[in-house]
């Protein structure tokens, strides 16, 4: 989408982070902004921020994990403000538990917030964007967590969402295309936000609020302490929509981590070719 100016983004986990960040930077090119949020405290305080910014905001409660509340939010935006164009399916939450201690309560979480949220935000708005034949685009915030996997943090549930996260852009990107919609999947590496504290909006059905203690110089408080801003982040989804870009990554520091797992797939693809190429000429 290159001309954004009056359109409609409805944003989740938009209540602080890079969600807001992207509210910010969609907000500056005149987007109409709908914030999603389960935090409701923080939701308010950012709708009064955008509202400062005299953007034309409107805030939702939600828990993008239930599908029927996404159902009602889309329907909301639309009564608010008629259509809608772009949807950020950004909430996401962190566990840090190795997979053989991992509980069915810690998958059932995770893998509800971030891949089953944007599953719903894709059944409930794509109809939308499609019905109103103006365009539009999507963003899926997936993680560096998505294209390798860092041992020791226990972010292995984490990872399994965010890889699929990347998947799913991908798929639709393809199938979207025809209707003029573009499809993004953000990529960010550390970025100065709550993300270590996600517990704090654990729902009551995955087992309520729950605060784990980390050490000073656990990778992912530094990483929250040292990261990039999140509304340079926003502004890298902004121009990511404007380009149709579909991978957006925030930083190449870790380029050695992904391409080591690149390496190892083309090693498996070598020696896939090279077994078959034997196998042929025994034939
Ligand atoms: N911060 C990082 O370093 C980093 C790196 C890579 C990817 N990400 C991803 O960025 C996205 C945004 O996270 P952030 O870093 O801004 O953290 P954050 O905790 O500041 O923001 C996440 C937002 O999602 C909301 N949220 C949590 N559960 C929800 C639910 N069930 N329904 C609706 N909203 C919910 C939270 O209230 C919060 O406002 C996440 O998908 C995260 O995985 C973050």
């Amino acid at each position: 989408m290159k001309e954004l100016f009056g359109k409609v983004a409805f944003i989740t986990g938009s209540a602080s982070g890079i969600g807001l960040g992207i509210a910010h930077a969609l907000a500056a090119r005149g987007m109409k902004i709908v914030l999603a949020d389960i935090e409701t405290d923080a939701l308010d305080r950012a709708r009064i921020d955008l509202e400062e910014r005299q953007a034309e905001v409107i805030a939702i409660p939600l828990d993008v994990s239930d599908r029927a509340a996404v159902q009602d939010a889309a329907q909301t935006a639309v009564a608010a403000f008629g259509k809608v164009h772009v949807l950020c399916n950004n909430a996401g939450v962190s566990r840090s538990v190795a997979l053989d201690e991992a509980t069915g309560t810690d998958w059932d979480w995770v893998v509800g917030v971030n891949l089953g949220g944007a599953i719903n935000g894709l059944l409930a708005f794509v109809p939308l964007i499609k019905s109103h034949g103006e365009g539009g685009h999507i963003v899926n915030t997936s993680s560096m967590s998505g294209l390798r996997y860092a041992p020791g943090r226990g972010q292995g549930i984490y990872s399994t969402t965010k890889h699929a996260l990347i998947g799913m852009s991908e798929a639709l990107c393809a199938d979207l295309a025809p209707h003029d919609i573009g499809v993004s999947v953000l990529c960010p590496a550390f970025v100065k936000t709550q993300m270590p504290h996600s517990g704090r909006n654990r729902p009551a059905r995955f087992g309520g609020p729950q605060v784990p203690q980390r050490r000073p110089d656990d990778p992912l408080l530094l990483g929250a302490i040292h990261g990039k801003e999140p509304d340079l982040v926003g502004e890298y989804v902004a121009t990511g929509i404007e380009r149709n870009q579909l991978h957006i990554l925030t930083d190449a520091s870790e380029r050695t981590e992904v391409e080591a797992r690149l390496d190892k797939i083309r090693s498996a693809l070598d020696y896939t070719a090279q077994r078959d190429a034997r196998e042929a000429s025994k034939s």
